[in-house]
């Protein structure tokens, strides 16, 4: 696939993946994607995951015929990019790994690769003929070996997994469509939420490092190849990464015999009522990457955990660990739920909540037993939303 006649697209998609990285779950698939630089020299960037071999190499044949690889440049490391590097080599036995010295070690450590390894460093250019390639590390993006390459001539970032989205990409791989990022955005947002989002403060650094390069052409190693909205995807990686989120509500709960349900659906009327937007997730019933991602988006989360062995019930308190895991800033907060005998889950919310520095809104809400309006007064809890 043709990006323009020197870079070319060879990366897969994959639908058959249910949970990328074990955990998180994939409905509308994901890509690998790798790039060719083809010039007088060809240069690979980056591979693809472990069962896409033959659809990865075939890919590069139909772009290069006969003509060898030269270089194998390593962005990342992380399987999902690096499983297919001995399998690269097997065909192109003469192809030299570009990398940095911190991914080096871990060539050998994954693939017990150690020859034919070039390390560059920050700012090392690599000609290719008429077009080279730029170096620059972006450590913690989200693995410490990490680097994005930059192709000045052809005004081309292979950022790796900054700037990447879960969802599979259509057959023209760019956002040849006006909408292609609102069609990304969400996917895009629940893989930053997901996988990136610990580090926001390494991915303002790298950003501010990008920032002056001349870019015209944003290729991730997950999702389209950005061309027409780069500002956009830039200025939404921004927003994620300072934890800045707009007036909202995400309010996901877990609910065993549906009484903490039945008061976070009269909350979601309530405050839909009082027009803020909300979204609700039931992380019973979905992973919770799904409300990770709209804890990003909104500035306000709330939680509704029954009480369970003295304590959060487990997909609550799944989220809400994840959410402190990922250090998650500047929130408000609210928590409610029911018990039976002894409440605990409200409280615990509450104290991780304010370890976290969020704003606590109210003292949350914990009834007893079954769910009653009255026990539950869904309407004066929206009003402090
Ligand atoms: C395994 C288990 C452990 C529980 N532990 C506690 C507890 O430690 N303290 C308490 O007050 N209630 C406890 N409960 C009772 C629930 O909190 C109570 O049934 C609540 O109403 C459930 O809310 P739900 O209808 O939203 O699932 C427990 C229930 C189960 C099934
Ligand atoms: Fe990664
Ligand atoms: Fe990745």
């Amino acid at each position: 696939m043709r990006l323009s006649e020197r870079i070319r697209y060879v990366g897969v998609n994959d639908m058959r993946t249910t949970r990328f990285e074990s955990q998180w779950t994939l409905p509308f698939g994901v890509s690998y994607n790798s790039y060719l630089v083809v010039d007088e020299k060809v240069a690979l960037i980056d591979t693809a995951a472990a069962q896409y071999e033959d659809e990865f190499l075939t890919n590069i044949k139909a772009e290069i015929g006969d003509r060898r690889i030269d270089y194998l440049v390593v962005n990342h490391m992380e399987p999902d990019h690096s499983a297919l590097q001995a399998a690269v080599r097997r065909v192109y036995p003469d192809c030299e790994i570009v990398t940095n010295a911190k991914a080096a070690t871990m060539i050998e450590g994954f693939n017990g690769i150690t020859e034919g390894i070039k390390v560059v460093k920050e700012g090392e250019s690599l000609s290719l003929g008429e077009v080279s390639l730029r170096f620059f590390m972006v450590p913690m993006v989200h693995w410490p070996e990490t680097m994005v390459s930059w192709c000045p001539e052809e005004k081309t970032l292979f950022s790796g997994d900054a700037f990447g989205a879960f969802k599979a990409v259509g057959n023209s791989v760019t956002d040849s469509y006006s909408n292609t990022f609102e069609e990304y955005k969400d996917e895009m947002t629940r893989y930053y939420a997901s996988i990136v989002g610990k580090y926001g403060g390494p991915v303002q650094t790298a950003l501010k490092k990008v920032g002056g390069l001349a870019i015209g052409r944003l290729c991730p190693t997950h999702g389209p190849v950005w061309e027409n909205r780069i500002a956009d995807v830039i200025a939404l990686y921004d927003r994620l990464s300072r934890y800045e989120a707009s007036r909202g509500v995400c309010l996901a709960y877990g609910s065993m015999y549906g009484n903490t349900e039945k008061a976070a659906l009269a909350l979601a009327e309530a405050l839909k009522a009082r027009g803020v937007e909300c979204a609700v997730h039931n992380l019973t019933a979905e992973d919770y990457s799904f409300a990770l991602r709209d804890v990003f988006k909104y500035d306000t989360l709330i939680l509704g955990s029954p009480t369970y062995n003295n304590g959060i019930f487990p997909p609550v308190r799944q989220l809400m660990q994840g959410v402190c895991d990922r250090m998650v800033k500047g929130r408000r907060f609210m928590a409610f739920g029911s018990f039976t005998w002894a409440a605990a889950s409200v409280k615990l919310l509450n104290e991780m909540a304010s370890a976290a520095g969020f704003e606590i809104l109210g003292e949350g809400t914990t009834f007893k037993q079954g769910f009653t309006p009255d026990k539950f007064d869904a309407e004066a809890l929206a009003a402090l939303v």
